[in-house]
């Protein structure tokens, strides 16, 4: 099938009228490489399952996955143990706190950490990931992503060494999981293996396509392989759709209703489900979304990167509620 030129145009069209949401953001500061993104950058990739990408704005540009890859993460580690063993070690529950707070454990001591989309429940299953060292951890994450997006991926070692140098937060909560004997390995090794995790480059068309395979339940319906578990998939949705833009999940639930997961890069990737009794003919049969958008919100997501697809999921009703 070719691509629907409309539907170029509306995207086109779409990110110019957003474009003016980046000043109700900043980018990252409190990692130093991140912050020196261009702020007016806005980009928007979306794959349809049968195999046409539709991008429009700045999506030449690549990025770091930040928090996008705890969904991968949990997806990975799910994928090798069964997705029993991952649950006993880590929660599905939002905490309705900022994504790197230390205040919900203090407050309720868990048994295990909240969700493994905050940084403790994060860092905790990474740590899990099979392999003796962080390399050989990181090494199988790798793989797993490059078996999704098809081709070679690599580090930012820039940003992977800013925000290394930068981690004091994550170190406290690292030392935190340690002393509640949620962490197998050292502090330095969890934080290594998570710190890399964090600063694999992407692009928008990549996001787009592991998105479509989440919404497609671990199937990707352009290669027609199986990756993933449907049961996998589906707590991967649910804890898209709780805890994926963190203390503004439920605002986002509310106003795009589309399983994403944000990034303090500027990234967001959704996963648009098949819709069959959706009221307009465009992206019925599901869709990946790559967003890229550096200007972040308070809560740590794309502030005009959220304002589009509130704007798309609304035109082209989108929305899974
Ligand atoms: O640990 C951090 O603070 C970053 N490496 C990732 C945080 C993040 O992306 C939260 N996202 N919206």
């Amino acid at each position: 099938m070719q691509t629907n030129p409309r539907i170029q145009q509306q995207l086109q069209k779409w990110v110019e009228e957003n474009r003016g949401h980046v000043i109700l953001g900043t980018t990252a500061q409190y990692i130093p490489e991140l912050g020196k993104a261009d702020p007016s950058k806005l980009g928007i990739c979306m794959l349809d399952e049968e195999g046409n990408y539709y991008c429009a704005g700045d999506t030449d540009i690549e990025f770091t996955l930040q928090s996008i890859s705890k969904a991968l993460t949990f997806i990975a580690l799910s994928c090798h143990y069964g997705l029993e063993f991952v649950l006993e070690r880590v929660d599905v529950e939002p905490t309705g706190e900022a994504f790197n707070s230390i205040i919900p454990f203090e407050i309720h001591r868990p048994n295990k950490p909240f969700n493994p989309f905050i940084n403790a429940g994060a860092i905790t299953i990474s740590a899990l990931l099979p392999g003796q060292t962080s390399q050989k951890k990181y090494e199988y994450l790798l793989h797993f992503l490059e078996e999704l997006v098809g081709h070679p991926l690599e580090m930012d070692r820039e940003v992977y060494d800013s925000e290394w140098k930068a981690s004091h937060r994550n170190r406290a909560l690292a030392y935190y999981l340690k002393e509640a004997k949620f962490l197998e390995i050292e502090v330095e090794e969890a934080l290594d293996i998570y710190i890399r995790q964090c600063s694999i480059k992407v692009s928008t068309k990549d996001l787009a396509l592991i998105g479509l395979i989440i919404a497609y339940d671990g199937y990707n319906p352009i290669t027609k392989v199986k990756h993933f578990s449907d049961e996998i998939a589906q707590v991967a949705k649910v804890l898209m759709v709780t805890c994926g833009m963190y203390n503004s999940s439920g605002n986002f639930a509310a106003h795009v209703g589309i399983p994403a997961k944000s990034g303090v890069s500027g990234g967001i990737m959704a996963a648009v489900p098949p819709k069959l009794h959706s009221q307009t003919y465009e992206f019925r049969a599901g869709a990946g979304i790559g967003v890229y958008g550096p200007a972040i919100d308070v809560q740590g997501n794309s502030a005009a990167g959220t304002m589009m697809l509130r704007q798309i999921s609304k035109e082209w009703d989108l929305s899974i509620f």
